[in-house]
């Protein structure tokens, strides 16, 4: 490992992130004394208990304050494990400057002036013996922000090119870009759905966490009216900055669409178009003259959803951020990482551009070790 024989060159963090789609949590190690490097990764998905008592929290209900402290606390041991099993038995805790633990969404609501990620860092800062870096996104809603995206300064940090226009796409459960052009500001929000409602349908009728490579979605055709119905959502034509998530794009939203009168596998294909539609015009709207968009997050394993992006998109230059140097499964967490070196170094992480808050704000809240 870089550092390894110099550690006092070395600028370890871990950046723990658990994203919409509830699939676990995602650990890197990076090392961030120069160009961000990755150095060890670590996926923990979630015991099936605990997807279904947050997929439970997101929709308002009994005891919610409790459940929700409960939860944090859970969220927090399986945090410290995944942070252990990163370190394995060579890595003393003391090596690590911080954690930058996104936390758990439950709530994403910047209109009424809030957001709530779950994961009691305090607990984990105890469990690690690490400095924690948490709340990174209340800050910016505080500021007059969307707290979302908070990636777009990673992905200039990574992959802005002085040369080439660039789009940053991740399609986790809701896709967001981050446009990199040759001059002016750096713009991102989120398009919309990525994988959210296709894994939501997916879980129904294949009984599957997710569709694996897209097959299901492949094997049906698209409804237009339906698609249509959906592409009328209004947050599609809003224009940045905004943000969205599961609170607004749901199998409630799903079923007032009235999909229940179309075939299932023609369903989970008309969703795979809606996801590449929405990203494809966002594109075509927001990004002029982008000669190249590298794809981030699980959506990048889902090749009857890139066939899809890739046809909406003629002529475009799409690869996976590896082609960059970064594996399309870790730049998230990666940025977390990078986050809470900026919080420790009390340097700004947003973008005002991007969040619309009324500032630069140093994001986040400190755990000290
Ligand atoms: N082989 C695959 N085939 C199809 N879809 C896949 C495959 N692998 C991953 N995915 C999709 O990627 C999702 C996980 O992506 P990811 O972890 O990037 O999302 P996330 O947790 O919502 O993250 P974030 O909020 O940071 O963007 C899965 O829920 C699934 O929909
Ligand atoms: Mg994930």
């Amino acid at each position: 490992m870089s550092g390894s024989t110099d550690p006092n060159s070395e600028e370890l963090y871990i950046g723990v992130m658990s994203g919409t789609s509830l699939d676990g949590v995602d650990s890197a190690l990076v090392d961030l004394s120069g160009k961000p490097k990755l150095e060890r990764t670590h996926f923990l998905p979630y015991p099936e208990s605990l997807k279904a008592a947050l997929l439970a929290l997101h929709v308002p209900g009994p005891d919610e304050l409790a459940r929700s402290a409960r939860l944090g606390v859970e969220l927090a041991t399986l945090y410290a494990a995944a942070v252990e099993r990163l370190l394995q038995n060579d890595l003393r805790p003391e090596r690590i400057r911080a954690i930058g633990c996104h936390g758990q969404t439950v709530r994403h609501r910047p209109a009424e002036g809030y957001t709530l990620q779950l994961g009691n860092p305090a607990l984990l800062a105890e469990r690690s013996g690490i400095t924690v870096v948490a709340d990174f996104r209340s800050r910016d809603i505080a500021a007059g922000g969307q707290g979302a995206p908070l990636v777009p300064a990673f992905h200039a940090a990574c992959f802005r090119d002085p040369r080439v226009h660039r789009v940053v796409l991740n399609i986790g459960g809701i896709a967001n870009l981050t446009d990199l052009p040759l001059e002016g500001a750096i713009t991102g929000f989120d398009t919309g759905p990525g994988n959210v409602l296709l894994d939501a349908w997916a879980r129904e009728h294949i009984g599957k966490d997710f569709d694996p490579g897209g097959a299901f979605a492949g094997g049906g055709q698209v409804v237009p009216v339906l698609l249509e119905a959906a592409l009328a959502d209004s947050y599609f034509a809003r224009s940045a900055p905004k943000s969205t998530g599961r609170d607004h794009f749901n199998l409630s939203w799903l079923r007032s669409l009235g999909v229940g009168r179309y075939g299932a596998q023609d369903v989970q294909a008309t969703l795979a178009e809606l996801t590449a539609r929405t990203i494809a015009d966002a594109i075509l709207r927001c990004c002029d003259g982008a000669s190249e968009v590298f794809v981030c997050g699980g959506g990048v394993h889902n090749t009857d959803l890139q066939r899809r992006l890739h046809a909406a998109l003629p002529g475009r230059m799409i690869a996976s951020t590896e082609v960059l140097g970064i594996h399309p499964d870790w730049v998230e967490s990666m940025a977390f990482a990078w986050l809470a070196q900026r919080a420790l170094k009390g340097e700004p992480g947003s973008l005002p551009e991007v969040t619309g808050a009324a500032g630069q704000r140093v994001l986040g809240a400190i755990y000290r070790a």
